[in-house]
């Protein structure tokens, strides 16, 4: 895949991103609120890389890289992960390009592709509120597309997808599980 937004590139990923990821995720401000909060070793950067590959091989959709137009710079990732019964939407970026509006920028533009040329009609996506962050990404998306839910015991709220076209909640569950 390959989407261009004003200041982005967004495209599959490949392998020779692995040494810019690895980078990323072994940064503890990038990894606080992923999984259990530890660092990512290479071998599991690689791991998580060559794992999208073959999402996007097999089921036609991936995390998928952002690239800064500018400077050419891998500076990203942002995409789907397809859940048991849902299709989740993240996304963690290189610290050096937070607070330039590139990751809503981008999630922005991956949300549009999932919607209109996938066709999904159950994308959530899940943040801790405390991921402030993350949080403000998710309800600035929200304002478009999602809808917030309540806060689990966790403090986790999920923005769950606003079904287009008059397509049903009850649509998007039953094509979940097909
Ligand atoms: C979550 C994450 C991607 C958010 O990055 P971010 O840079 O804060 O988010 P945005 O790209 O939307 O940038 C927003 C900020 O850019 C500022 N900004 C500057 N120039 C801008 C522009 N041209 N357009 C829009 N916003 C701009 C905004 O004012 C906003 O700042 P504010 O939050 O202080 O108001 C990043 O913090 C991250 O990678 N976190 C670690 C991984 C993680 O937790 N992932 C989510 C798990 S659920």
């Amino acid at each position: 895949m390959k989407i261009e937004t004003q200041r982005l590139f967004i495209r599959s990923l490949t392998t020779g991103d692995v040494p810019l990821y690895a980078v990323i995720v072994s940064d503890p401000d990038v990894t606080r609120f992923l999984g259990d909060g530890s660092t990512h070793s290479r071998k599991k950067a690689e791991g998580y890389v060559k794992s999208n590959i073959e999402s996007e091989k097999a089921l036609g959709l991936a995390r998928y890289a952002v690239v800064h137009k500018a400077s050419g710079t891998f500076i990203g990732i942002c995409g789907f992960k397809k859940m048991e019964n849902y299709t989740d939407l993240g996304w963690r970026f290189n610290p050096r390009f937070w607070g330039k509006g590139y990751a809503t920028e981008a999630a922005s533009a991956v949300l549009n592709y999932g919607i209109n040329v996938l066709e999904l009609t159950d994308i959530v996506v899940s943040v801790a509120t405390a991921n402030i962050r993350s949080f403000k990404v998710a309800k600035k998306l929200g304002s478009k597309f999602l809808e917030p839910q309540k806060s689990d015991m966790q403090g986790i709220v999920k923005f769950s997808q606003v079904a287009p076209n008059n397509k049903t909640k009850k649509d998007a569950a039953s094509r979940a599980y097909c």
